[in-house]
Formats: structure tokens, C-alpha cells, sequence
């Protein structure tokens, strides 16, 4: 008996049938490539409309003109400022996951938008890729459960998601032609979980196909990823969208599972998909099937969305900028923050003691939501955390701020737009179809490298000459306050789309200024707003570190309440903040950030996997929050079920004295196993609210899935039989309960 769901599906399918039919070459073609910059063709004459895209993930970018990257100067397109996916994966939380899509789906629809091009799920496996902070974690289970519920709440609005980057994309040195070498297994433990679960689980509509290439081909032309995986194994008939000037060949892009190709440039009839596949079907060298095939995918996900059916009237409006979406960002934010010290309870702070506070640092004061490249928006308005805290504390508090270093300003561009400009590489290959001259592209690279660093070299400079003035301010300032809060970090300069990080340390040399002014205050606040970890050398003279990733337009009314104890921080780190790079698995195997090809020949050890391997300790490891309370384990009890599953219960208690939340871990190392495998490896969690004195009985089904590798020679997933340990804990590296349990 077939299911309603099944009937609808069949019909829809029938309808997809009657329309292709109808379907001239030309109107086909319009539909499987760009005809502005974010949106492709329709074929008015049977109703079809283009599809509308946009990004992105931390709030619906502004519009742009049609056929350049101007932006069109409309005084309509502010919007809610969304936590990056960073900040969301910081509160380990699936449900805040699912609200944050829920928000940004009714934005894009209410702005007019079928797809938003988010949620980012790549893989962290570098702390300097420029990118990390609109990804979520280093750990592919924590990734996909966060997935699946953003995907949902996106769609819930009828806006097709649309993840990305498939797969791999891991730096963005050289990210339109990097090669990256990577074993099967990597694939499917590391960097294929989460876009699966997002497809099969949270059913997204669309995924993106990445720049790089995955062993030796584009991600976008790679018929292994995209036709055996995607499409052949986990059973997607979504779209393919190509990032943007993903699509380098017809041909190969022609006969492979793309759908739509889009791209950075207005002249969209000569798009690879355009004109040159036309030509290329005329002439009997390509079937037109495979444009077919192209506009079935495309038009089922226009059904999906209510813009084509009988269920047109039905479709949903969405809204932009409503109040209880600002209470969602709040509550997101509030969650995200993470309490990395707290000696001496130094924190959370109380306002009733304190008649002056200084506030040093540049991020105190500073506005990031319109940076980071295509993640950049316009904010209906973004609260710093300067503003958070004057908020806050009203009018009888006395707050002084200090810029205490300089950042130097960057030039802004308002005749063309950085996108196109860092896709200049592609206009190069574009020409002469990927007739790629080695000398030239070296030669282009060393000279960017050499431009990069000669501008580096200058802001350091100008950097160092106004410090004096700013560190001598600021420490002044802060010996004389009844409390100092140091609010530093990144900013776009660095987290950004098309460069990788150079290093791990601090910009603008805030290092020198918190060693001054811990000499000076001892009790120093240490905050920071940043998208990827930083060294910290001067960590262990410090008595509290809170981190903050982008965390939306409500970051510093969330900042001031964790620091005055109104909100328990009950962030958690979704990655590892290791004590210095040269740590990092990355840099020990020097496979990071290099043109032309990398290897990622650490495999499955990235993050974590690869702290715990060679016994590194991390400044903090994953997994890693304090809350301003304490809570205890007890009672774990493994319990083998039947299908091969074994459900874990323990009791989680709060023995302070203040309500707060604990992110109860559960980590699976093998015991004995016959091939090597990583230490232990996350496999559940869950996020438990106490009040003083309760505590709450945990109970965690681990499936059979949860304790599988992938078998290159059997090609699938092996659980095999044997004793396998089960830690809980309240981080990667402070477990508190094990026990074994035994897989038949
Ligand atoms: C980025 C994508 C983005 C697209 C459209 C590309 O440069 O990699 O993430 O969605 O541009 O702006």
C-alpha cells in the first residue's frame, strides 16, 4: 500500500513529465544556469518562475544589481543578524539549531527568496581556514545533529536549503583549484557524515557543490561525489546548485548530477550550462537527457517549494525583522557564549559593586556583521558588546571604553565588489578552458603572496607606532576601576572568505596589551569575539576567559548578561583550541594552505581525534565550557538491546548554587579493535537545564551506527562484535563515567 506522501510524490512526478514536454532546448537550457547573479531562468510561457537564491548563513544578504556585484542601495533589505553557524554549534543545543533555520527561512522567504545558500557544514579541519566561523565543528556527529533540525527549521518555510560546501572544502588558499587528496574512509567518517545526515535525515531540497577538487577532479564536475554518493548511495533528488564559478567544462559539468550553474559573471549566456552546452547538443556530442535530467531535479525542488502545483495559494510568506526573532538570536547567543577560566569565581560580576568599569579593546566597540565575504549582511542593527553592557547597566554605573589597539582601517570598495575580485583566478582558467599555465598561475600566486605580506608588513608597522599612545591609555585607565573587562578577538580582516589565516596568534598585537595589563590586573575579564581559535600565551596568568564567536545582533545584550550572572554560560567548544598551530595535525604534516594540491594525510585525526592520538594537550579541548555552577555523574548503567543497540543511563546533578546547564558528552573508544581507530569519538550528547540540588536521569540510545567504521574493502559501514568503552563526560578530556559496553 503506497503511502499519501508516496501518491503525492508520483503525481508530482507526472507533472514534472507533462512539463518537460512541453519544454523547448532554449527554455530548458534558461532554466540550468544563471541568469542574474543569484537567480536563474524561468520559462514564462508555462508558468515557471527562476529560482531566487541568496545568502547566506548568518542573515539574507543584501540585494545586489541583477548583473553586478553593486549592491543595490535599497533601504529594505536590512535584516536579522543570525549567530554564525560557529556560535550555534557552541550551544550543542539541536533545538536552538532548529530555531535559528526556523528564523532564517521566514526572513528568506519573507525577502522573496526559494533558496538560502546555508547552512555551512564543511569539516573544520584547519584552525586557519579563513572560512571556520560560518562552519559549526571539527567533529562530524556534532556537525550533522546540528544539521538536520537547521535544515528542517529552513525548510519549514518553504525555502530550500541548500548545504554547503559538498565536500571537503577545508582551506581557502587557492579554493577554486586546489586538489585535495583524500582516502575513502576520511570521506565517509569525516567529511560525508554530515551532508549525509542533511540529505537523508533532514531531506534538504539543494546542496551546493564546492570549488575545490576532491582527487583530482572538481567537486563540481565529480561524478563520484555527485552521481555515486550523492544521488547513487544516499538517494537524493534534490538540486545540484555549483558554487558560484564552480563549473569549469560542458561537458563534464553536462554529465554529472550539477543542476544549475551559477557563477560571478553577467555574460550568463556564455555560462558553461548556456550557449556552450546548446552548441554542444545540436551537435550530437552531448545528449539533451542531461539537460533533462537537470531540469527534473530543479523543477521537483520548485513543487517541494510551492512555486509550482496546486499548492501554490498554500505557500508560505515568511516575514523579515519580527521581534520574536530577535528573542530566538538573543536566547541563541545566550547558549553560544563559552566560559573557557573561572579561577576564584572571578565571574560572573556584580553590578552592585561596581561604580566605574572600564571596557578596553577594539572589539568592544565593533560591528561585524557586514564582513566575512558572502556571509556579510546588513543588519537591522547589532548590539556590541560595549552597547550590551551600557544597556545593562544603566545610568549609575560609570563605563569607560578604550580602543587599546589600533586596527587600521580598510579601504572601502564601492565600484567593484571583492567577490569577483577574489574569483580572478577563474577568470584566467575561464579563457582558454582550463588550459591552466603553470608558470603564469605561479607566478600570479607568489606575486598575491608577496602583495599580501608586503601589506601586512606595513599595517604592522603603523599597528606598532599607535599602540603606545593606546596601550598607555588603557593600562593607565585600568588601574583605577572597580572591574576591567578586555573585549578582543578577530574580525573580518582575518575570518574571511578567501583567505586563510596566517597564524594562530592574536591580531594587532593584543597579546603585549593583556600581558601589560594582567601586570596590572590581576582580575582582569578576558572576552573575545572571534570565528577561529587563537593562541593565548599569556593563559595561565589569567583568571577568566569568556569566548564569543559571531554571535548575532544581539551579542553584547547576551555578553553583559553572562557577565553579570543573569544568563549561566552554557556554551561548549565545538573545536579545539590548541595551545599553538605548530600542535595541530595540519601543520605538523605542513598540508595546509598550499596552491595547487594538499594531502590530507592525517586522515581521520583531525581536531580532537588527533590531540588524543598523539597526546597533546589543547589550551582547551573540545567539548570544553565551564557554567558558573557545578554539577556531579553517577550511576552509569550499559544495557545491550536488541538491533545491536546499547542504551547508556546515568544521572547528571547540579551541586551548586545557581541554576545552570550541563552538556552531558558520550564518547565511544574501541577496545582491541582489528583496524586502527581514533582514541574515542563523539557519538551523542545532551544539554540538561538544573536547578540547585535536581538532578535528571540521562538516557542515550547508541545505535549500531555509533560504533562503525568504514570498510574500504567492503566498502560500507562495520560495526564489529567486541567490548567497546563508553565515556561520558563533560568534555573530550573530563570524563567523568566509563563503562564497557559489549556490541553481539
Ligand atoms: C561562496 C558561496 C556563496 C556564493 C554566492 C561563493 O563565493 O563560496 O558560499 O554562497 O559565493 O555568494
Amino acid at each position: 500500500m503506497r503511502t499519501e506522501t508516496e501518491r503525492a510524490a508520483k503525481k508530482t512526478e507526472k507533472e514534472i513529465e507533462k512539463l518537460l514536454d512541453k519544454m523547448t532546448l532554449d527554455e530548458k537550457i534558461a532554466m540550468i544556469h544563471g541568469a542574474g547573479l543569484f537567480r536563474s531562468g524561468g520559462v514564462e510561457r508555462l508558468g515557471i518562475p527562476g529560482l531566487v537564491t541568496s545568502d547566506g548563513p548568518m542573515g539574507v544578504r543584501a540585494e545586489f544589481m541583477n548583473d553586478r556585484w553593486i549592491p543595490a542601495g535599497n533601504n529594505d533589505d536590512n535584516v536579522s543578524y543570525l549567530p554564525s553557524n560557529s556560535a550555534l554549534a557552541s550551544t550543542w543545543n539541536p533545538y536552538r539549531a532548529y530555531e535559528m533555520g526556523r528564523v532564517l527561512g521566514a526572513e528568506a522567504r519573507g525577502r522573496g527568496k526559494d533558496v538560502i545558500l546555508a547552512p555551512g557544514i564543511n569539516i573544520k579541519r584547519s584552525p586557519l581556514c579563513g572560512r571556520n566561523f560560518e562552519y559549526m565543528s571539527e567533529d562530524p556527529k556534532l556537525t550533522a545533529t546540528l544539521a538536520v533540525p537547521f535544515v528542517k527549521g529552513v525548510q519549514h518555510n518553504d525555502v530550500a536549503a541548500c548545504v554547503k560546501h559538498f565536500a571537503a572544502n577545508v582551506q581557502e588558499t587557492d579554493r577554486l583549484m586546489v586538489d585535495e587528496k583524500i582516502d575513502e574512509r576520511t570521506l565517509y567518517e569525516l567529511y560525508f557524515p554530515a551532508f549525509r545526515a542533511a540529505v537523508q535525515e533532514g531531506n534538504a531540497y539543494s546542496v551546493m557543490g564546492a570549488y575545490n577538487k576532491v582527487n583530482g577532479v572538481h567537486c563540481c564536475e565529480n561524478r563520484e561525489l555527485l552521481d555515486r554518493v550523492l544521488r547513487g548511495e544516499w538517494g537524493f533528488d534534490g538540486a545540484v546548485i555549483s558554487d558560484w564559478g564552480g563549473i569549469h567544462k560542458t561537458r563534464e559539468a553536462a554529465e554529472c548530477s550539477i543542476d544549475l550553474e551559477m557563477s560571478v559573471y553577467p555574460d550568463f549566456d556564455e555560462y558553461k550550462l548556456a550557449n556552450p552546452l546548446k552548441e554542444a547538443i545540436q551537435k550530437g556530442e552531448i545528449s539533451e537527457e542531461t539537460v533533462d535530467r537537470k531540469v527534473r531535479n530543479l523543477l521537483r525542488l520548485m513543487f517541494r517549494l510551492k512555486m509550482l502545483g496546486k499548492h501554490r495559494e498554500e505557500r508560505r510568506t515568511g516575514t523579515y525583522n519580527s521581534p520574536d526573532h530577535r528573542q530566538m538570536i538573543l536566547k541563541t547567543a545566550e547558549e553560544s557564549m563559552i566560559l573557557l577560566k573561572n579561577e576564584g569565581r572571578l565571574l560572573p560580576l556584580n553590578a552592585a559593586k561596581i561604580k566605574k568599569l572600564v571596557v578596553i579593546g577594539q572589539n568592544a566597540d565593533r560591528i561585524h556583521s557586514d564582513g566575512g565575504g558572502s556571509a556579510e549582511i546588513k543588519a537591522l542593527y547589532e548590539i556590541s558588546p560595549l552597547m550590551g553592557l551600557k544597556c545593562y547597566l544603566g545610568g549609575n554605573v560609570q563605563v569607560e571604553y578604550y580602543k587599546g589597539y589600533h586596527v587600521p582601517e580598510k579601504p572601502k570598495m564601492f565600484d567593484h565588489n571583492w567577490q569577483a575580485d577574489s574569483l580572478d583566478d577563474l577568470k584566467d582558467t575561464n579563457i582558454g578552458q582550463l588550459a591552466r599555465d603553470e608558470e603564469h598561475m605561479q607566478e600570479m600566486h607568489r606575486r598575491q603572496a608577496e602583495e599580501r605580506l608586503a601589506q601586512l608588513g606595513k599595517e604592522k608597522e603603523e599597528i606598532h607606532e599607535k599602540n603606545r599612545e593606546l596601550f598607555a591609555q588603557a593600562i593607565e585607565a585600568a588601574r583605577d576601576a572597580d572591574a576591567v573587562i578586555f573585549v578582543g578577538g578577530l574580525d573580518h580582516n582575518s575570518d574571511s572568505e578567501g583567505i586563510d589565516r596566517l597564524d594562530m596568534k592574536l591580531p594587532y598585537e593584543q597579546d603585549e596589551l593583556i600581558g601589560e595589563l594582567l601586570k596590572v590586573r590581576k582580575d582582569l575579564i578576558v572576552t573575545f569575539i572571534g570565528g577561529s581559535p587563537v593562541e593565548m600565551p599569556w593563559r595561565d596568568g589569567a583568571q577568566a576567559i569568556l569566548w564569543s564567536y559571531y554571535a548575532g545582533m544581539e551579542t553584547g545584550t547576551a555578553f553583559a548578561k553572562i557577565l553579570f550572572g543573569d544568563v549561566d554560560p552554557s556554551g561548549r567548544l565545538a573545536e579545539t583550541f590548541p595551545e599553538r598551530y605548530e600542535d595541530c595535525a595540519d601543520a605538523k604534516n605542513g598540508q595546509f594552505g598550499l596552491w595547487g594540491g594538499i594531502g590530507l594525510e592525517e586522515g581521520l585525526y583531525c581536531g580532537y581525534r588527533h590531540f588524543d592520538r598523539q597526546h597533546i594537550p589543547p589550551a582547551f579541548c573540545f567539548g570544553h565550557g565551564l557554567s558558573y555552577t557545578e554539577f556531579t555523574y553517577g550511576g552509569l548503567t550499559l544495557k545491550a538491546e536488541k538491533n545491536r543497540e546499547i542504551k547508556v543511563n546515568f544521572t547528571v546533578k547540579n551541586t551548586g548554587k545557581r541554576i545552570g546547564s550541563e552538556v552531558a558528552q558520550i564518547y565511544v573508544a574501541p577496545i582491541g579493535s582489528r583496524v586502527d581507530r581514533p582514541d574515542k569519538e563523539l557519538k551523542a550528547y545532551t544539554k540538561v537545564e538544573l536547578a540547585p540540588g535536581r538532578s535528571r536521569k540521562v538516557t542515550v540510545t547508541l545505535k549500531e551506527e555509533d560504533f562503525a567504521y568504514f570498510d574500504e574493502a567492503a566498502h560500507g559501514f562495520v560495526a564489529d562484535a567486541g567490548d567497546y568503552e563508553i565515556l561520558v563526560g563533560a568534555s573530550s578530556r573530563d570524563i567523568r563515567l566509563k563503562g564497557i559496553a559489549t556490541l553481539a
